[in-house]
């Protein structure tokens, strides 16, 4: 099957006219009119299948049909009024219910705002004003976001960064545990533990961990590649952070509702309650809405106006977000994304065996990392072939894309059906054996894909 993207083609030469090449990362010329479920359509008619999830923005499908109602009810209401000054309800009910589901028992409170980056910003203000200490650790590869706060928490490619500094002063950033390149014999403790030597090395030489705000994680890096922390190395953190009063703050703005096979990405590490949350992307599925939650001493420490914005809690927004909570509950799409994902690590482990490039196979829920190599012994990371697999896709109608270069991103609506998994991991399937059969040329527009 050939996709004839004549009309795409056309919309986008136009529009490199006026959109800055700074706020996309450049895959395929795709524009989509419109999209249902786990299913888009583009301008040219062609359909695929979506297993990005608008980066996992859409955990309970696009264009759910309670949450398009919820939003069409809310727009004939009220459009919009700041929360800067008064109150709806939308974000009345919206602020209880999020307080209450966050993991841990502790009372928590909500502030609003309208992207993941600015909630991740709001964590560095609470924690800031809450310990009065300036310093605040993120990790190596980590992807926090795009304003200024939140960019200067990320560690993932300097593309993003060059030519804007100064960035945010007092952000220290060490290694995050990698168990696929673990050291001979190693077992997943003994990772734990050497990074969390890594970790504390930074303690002992350098930063005074009574001038530390916060340590921020991401329960399992997301744009890094799908990795996830052996569950002792984040138990010693959360301790440390513990016995130093330095909070523990958790970004579930891409792991979060449901995306990891639990409800929270912090739920994959029992017993750690996080200090403060982030959260966005599917919150209200994709309208632009995202959340501080916070223990709720903490989010008191800061006075007014530190964190408000015009367009924050917006109720539209919010109407979509109690929606699509609706959904993930009433559908219990976590316990469908661990269950699937179990799946689609079976099928990805059998098709390793036919192709040994495929090193290493990430599955924490519908939620992948499947990280390609140009063999399994030296695990030299193969872009190339990452590229031929995702181009491959697209020509056949499944939508994926790479992480770092050289990672398949696994992230479809948690509620992609069965026979759509099946459908789309026969694509694959066949892209690899094309692959491997050199039968794959990829346009040389396309050959500087991804970040
Ligand atoms: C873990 C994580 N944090 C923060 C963000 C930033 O969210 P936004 O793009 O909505 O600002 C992202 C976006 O990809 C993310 O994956």
């Amino acid at each position: 099957m050939k996709i004839n993207h004549e009309l795409s083609d056309k919309l986008i030469e136009n529009e490199r006219h006026y959109f800055s090449s700074a706020a996309r990362i450049e895959y395929f010329n795709l524009v989509i009119e419109s999209a249902h479920n786990a299913t888009l359509t583009d301008v040219d008619g062609n359909t695929y299948l979506d297993l990005l999830a608008s980066a996992s923005a859409a955990n309970v499908g696009h264009n759910q049909p309670t949450v398009v109602e919820a939003i069409q009810k809310q727009a004939a209401k009220l459009i919009h009024y700041t929360p800067g000054y008064f109150h709806h309800q939308p974000e009345q009910i919206l602020a209880e219910r999020l307080s209450k589901m966050a993991p841990g028992s502790s009372p928590k409170k909500v502030s609003f705002g309208n992207s993941g980056s600015d909630a991740n910003d709001g964590i560095i203000k609470y924690a800031r004003a809450y310990t009065k200490r300036p310093y605040v650790v993120s990790f190596i590869n980590a992807y926090h976001g795009s304003t200024f706060g939140a960019l200067s928490l990320s560690a993932l490619t300097t593309n993003m960064s060059k030519g804007v500094g100064p960035l945010l002063p007092d952000v220290i950033h060490v290694p995050f545990p990698d168990l696929y390149r673990r050291n001979e014999g190693e077992s997943d403790d003994d990772v734990a533990n050497r990074y969390f030597t890594y970790f504390k090395q930074i303690f002992d030489h350098y930063l005074s961990p009574e001038e530390t705000a916060c340590v921020i994680v991401e329960p399992i890096q997301g744009d890094a590649g799908i990795i996830k922390a052996p569950a002792l190395y984040f138990n010693l953190v959360y301790d440390f952070c513990r016995q130093h009063g330095i909070l523990f703050a958790d970004d579930e703005i891409n792991q979060g509702l449901g995306r990891s096979g639990h409800m929270w990405g912090i739920e994959n590490y029992p017993g750690i309650e996080p200090d403060l949350i982030s959260t966005g992307k599917s919150l209200a599925s994709g309208m632009p809405l995202s959340a501080v939650i916070g223990k709720s001493e903490i989010m008191d420490s800061l006075a007014s106006s530190g964190h408000v914005f015009t367009t924050a809690a917006n109720p539209v927004c919010c109407a979509a977000s109690l929606a699509t909570l609706d959904i993930l509950e009433k559908q219990n799409l976590a316990a469908k994304s661990l269950k699937d994902g179990f799946y689609v690590k079976k099928k990805f482990t059998e098709l390793q065996k036919l192709y040994p490039t495929i090193g290493d196979i990430r599955m924490f829920g519908l939620n992948g990392g499947i990280e390609l190599v140009d063999n399994p012994h030296d695990k030299n990371p193969n872009p190339e072939l990452a590229n031929k697999i995702i181009f491959y896709a697209f020509q056949h109608g499944v939508l994926l894309i790479t992480l770092g270069g050289n990672v398949l991103r696994f992230q479809p609506p948690l509620t992609i059906t069965r026979a759509e998994l099946d459908h789309a991991l026969l694509v694959l399937k066949k892209a690899f054996k094309a692959a491997h059969n050199n039968q794959i040329q990829i346009p040389s527009k396309l050959q500087a894909m991804g970040w």
